[in-house]
């Protein structure tokens, strides 16, 4: 699997492709990657064969649901944030297919949890699939103002939008 080619296998119903987007409290930004990815495959008839789902490397925030200010944002755009807060277990580097994380210190936490380093080509920035030529992290937008939280929306769905094409030629109907 190189870089950018996040498929080796084909995507069925049978065995459906699952995507984990994790950020540090999975209340702003991991959420809005599991919705936006859940939006653009329902859009496209896609559910049966994708799933998505999100996680936080910290435990604060656990049992809550998404940020308010990144629904707004979201359902602006159309779509809803139904996450509620969990942290990220070992068990799902075996279950997810790939694991996106928001930015270079979740990256960390994550390989810091795969401590066997079994689990590698499966764990990448969410923006390694971002077309837009620049830093490849989503900055925490927590405590900062709505223009951070509208920020990270854009790259959450540039980053989806160019995942799922990726995806989609895998996908046996
Ligand atoms: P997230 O944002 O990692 O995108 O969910 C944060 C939410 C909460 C905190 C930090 C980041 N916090 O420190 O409580």
């Amino acid at each position: 699997m190189s870089k950018n080619q996040p498929v080796y296998r084909s995507i069925t119903k049978e065995n459906p492709y699952k995507v984990c987007f994790v950020c540090l409290g999975n209340i702003c930004r991991s959420p809005t990657g599991e919705g936006v990815m859940q939006h653009l495959v329902n859009k496209e008839g896609l559910s049966a064969f994708i799933e998505s789902d999100s996680a936080g490397t910290g435990a604060w925030h656990v049992g809550e649901p998404a940020n308010s200010k990144s629904s707004m944002i979201a359902e602006k755009y159309g779509v809803k944030l139904l996450s509620r807060a969990r942290k990220f277990e070992y068990s799902d580097f075996e279950y997810f297919d790939l694991i996106l994380a928001m930015d270079k210190e979740n990256l960390r936490d994550l390989h810091q949890l795969d401590r066997k380093k079994q689990f590698r080509e499966k764990i990448m920035l969410m923006r390694a699939f971002d077309p837009m030529p620049e830093n490849k992290e989503v900055p925490d937008p927590y405590y900062g103002g709505i223009h951070g939280f509208e920020n990270v929306f854009q790259m959450v769905m540039r980053s989806c939008e160019q995942l799922l094409a990726l995806l989609k030629p895998h996908i046996r109907t």
